[in-house]
């Protein structure tokens, strides 16, 4: 059985998928992609480093744009329920074998920076510091109207040890692709803590590497009008895929990449997930409505091109089915 059944009292209480930090090598070509055609606040601007969240968002931020001439990601942010929670997610790592450290991260208390098994870098705190709440304050709307951070994506070479791993972790299963073979092999899964679709996909691709930061906007009609925008500002070939609807997950979307290209998700109206007993759904990866529910396959691109993390070695997929590509 390629899926696992639930973990329902993990080793530690993870609350969501909170927050990234992408190396990017012009912060001013990045602040005019994600501030004045996203639609992202800033927070703070420092002489190399940008702070940004959506609308709702009452954390200090959710992408952290920090200048370098090594474009990559530093790691994946997942908030969690309490301090104790902290000290029970570095024990549990350690006592795994995982590696364990507590770099100092502005605007964040204690935070723990260790790796899964197959090199994805991980920080979990519990403490950040707060920001207004711009929810009402409609006359800052830009772009997308970008409310919050939803999930991750990621590639990596072994979607099932990868499955296994954060199944262990307390994440559940909403949605999954596998072969047809008389003995299905996983090809990607959808996992959440929050309760909707997911926190973190995992895909089969040459990894690990982040996919995408997915983010929520409000609606499909923010999401059109973002094609609106980007198609008459200078944004034209950023825009790589959609807007169209998933098959897996129901959301309206659209995928953009930024100046460095890094790969951002506009995401919209997936469904609540909540039911202990809800069951996964499977997809075949010969599907095509399962990428897109009105029947386009995406492009190539889609499939290879990802953001490497920091001095993280890559693999090549063990698995070598091949899913439906457009161009
Ligand atoms: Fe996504």
């Amino acid at each position: 059985m390629p899926i696992r059944r639930p973990v329902p009292a993990p080793p530690f209480n993870i609350v969501r998928a909170s927050h990234v930090e992408l190396a990017v090598r012009d912060l001013g070509a990045s602040r005019a992609f994600y501030v004045d055609c996203l639609g992202y606040l800033v927070t703070d601007a420092t002489g190399d480093a940008l702070y940004l969240r959506g609308v709702e968002e009452r954390n200090h931020h959710s992408i952290v744009l920090r200048r370098s001439q090594e474009i990559g990601v530093d790691a994946l942010g997942f908030k969690l329920a309490s301090e104790e929670d902290l000290d029970r997610a570095a024990f549990w790592f350690a006592r795994n074998g995982l590696p364990t450290s507590f770099p100092e991260l502005p605007y964040q208390g204690r935070t723990l920076r260790t790796a899964d098994p197959l090199g994805m870098p991980l920080d979990f705190y519990f403490r950040m510091d707060q920001a207004e709440l711009m929810l009402q304050r409609y006359a800052e709307y830009r772009g997308a109207r970008i409310q919050r951070i939803d999930h991750l994506n990621c590639f990596t070479p072994d979607v099932q040890a990868s499955n296994d791993f954060y199944n262990a972790l307390g994440f559940r299963v909403t949605e999954y692709t596998e072969t047809d073979d008389a003995e299905p092999k996983l090809w990607a899964v959808w996992m959440h803590r929050k309760g909707n679709v997911h926190d973190l996909a995992l895909t089969t691709g040459r990894g690990p590497r982040l996919h995408h930061i997915g983010v929520w906007t409000a609606g499909a009609l923010d999401i059109l009008h973002l094609c609106d925008v980007m198609a008459t500002s200078g944004y034209l070939t950023n825009m790589e895929r959609g807007p169209g609807r998933h098959g897996i997950s129901n959301a309206f979307f659209l995928y953009v990449r930024d100046p460095d290209g890094h790969r951002v998700e506009l995401f919209s109206s997936d469904y609540l997930t909540v039911d202990p007993d809800l069951e996964p759904l499977r997809w075949s990866l010969s599907d095509p409505q399962r990428q897109t529910l009105w029947g386009h396959p995406a492009p190539k691109s889609w499939f290879e091109e990802g953001s490497a993390f920091a001095g993280v070695a890559l693999r090549e997929p063990a698995l070598a089915a091949q899913p439906i590509v457009a161009r």
